[in-house]
């Protein structure tokens, strides 16, 4: 495997090294063991939108492992000037060992990655975040210890969160349940193949997509690139896909609580129910960092 652009490209076989070797990172980190396992490594991160945690925990985890990242602003490259993905993409693939990009279209990273000669990782596409389902993966076995048959439930718009949660959790043996309005429902392939490959459901009935949930997840209203919806979105959303206290109620009474972040308090969270569950939230932005640290380690190693 190349380049991590969806977690379709994943096998569980490989999601659980990842894990695995997350873990192992993190417990290393906690304990002080340095592990520079790409010493005098470069990584370049595109960024086309805005970040706090992708841009930090990439960056961060590069030194950790001993290697080196660029922030690479998409307004400041001759990409925000025309220059084709494609010859960016042989460009650098001369200088550095390894390409994140967070981009809007799934395309730009796929034509990325197939004119690069380095791994290229997805930061972010409107189709999917592979990295920050990893790091969900991650938190939810670190707490709940296993997977299979658990209940995991998204509440929200079908977005990119969504679309990777579904074929991450799917993968992963986990029950898959997502509430959301008419209109925004997750990629209709990823869907399907959800429902043939496992016990997966979409309805517009937020309690009945929360009953039993080990997990709860929810994700902005309007992601990036979408504020000209946001207005009508928020009248579609607001007062029904929301993680309340009465839909905690419907899950598992030990169900916990997860959000990408950044979150929008009393839209598609209340603070209340946020600030109860900000250890497994915050836990899961932490594990960002460790997993990615993993995904580079995978792609990027000497073999
Ligand atoms: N969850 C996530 O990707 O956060 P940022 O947009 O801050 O990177
Ligand atoms: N769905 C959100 C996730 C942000 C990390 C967006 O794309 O803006």
């Amino acid at each position: 495997m190349k380049d991590l652009l969806k977690l379709q490209d994943l096998s569980q076989k490989d999601i659980l090294e990842i894990l695995n070797r997350a873990d192992q990172l993190k417990f290393e980190k906690k304990n002080g063991i340095s592990h520079p396992l790409l010493a005098g490594k470069t990584l370049g991160m595109i960024f086309q939108k805005a970040s706090t945690r992708t841009r930090v925990s990439f960056e961060v985890g590069m030194y950790e492992l001993g290697g080196y990242a660029l922030f690479l602003s998409a307004s400041d490259l001759q990409i925000g000037r025309g220059e084709p993905v494609q010859d960016t993409a042989r460009t650098l693939s001369r200088y550095l060992d390894g390409i994140m990009i967070r981009t809007f279209s799934q395309q730009t990273a796929e034509d990325l990655a197939a004119f690069a000669s380095v791994p290229v990782i997805n930061g972010l596409t409107d189709y999917a975040h592979p990295c920050q389902v990893l790091a969900d993966l991650m938190t939810i076995r670190e707490i709940k210890h296993s997977f299979a048959g658990r209940r995991l439930c998204f509440i929200g718009d079908g977005n990119n969160v969504a679309n990777s949660l579904i074929v991450g959790g799917i993968k992963m043996g986990m029950k898959v349940s997502v509430a959301c309005p008419e209109g925004y429902r997750p990629d209709a392939g990823i869907m399907e193949w959800a429902a043939e490959n496992g016990d997966f459901t979409c309805m517009a009935d937020v309690m009945e997509a929360a009953a039993g949930a080990d997990v709860l997840y929810t994700d902005v209203w309007s992601s990036m690139g979408q504020e000209k919806e946001a207005q009508k979105k928020k009248e579609i959303f607001a007062g029904v896909y929301q993680l309340n206290d009465k839909v905690l109620e419907a899950a598992k009474p030990d169900a916990i609580v997860l959000h990408c972040l950044p979150a929008h308090r009393e839209e598609e969270i209340t603070e209340k129910v946020f600030e109860a569950h900000a250890g497994e939230i915050f836990e899961q932005a932490e594990n960002r960092l460790h997993v990615q640290k993993a995904v580079m380690v995978k792609l990027m190693e000497e073999k």
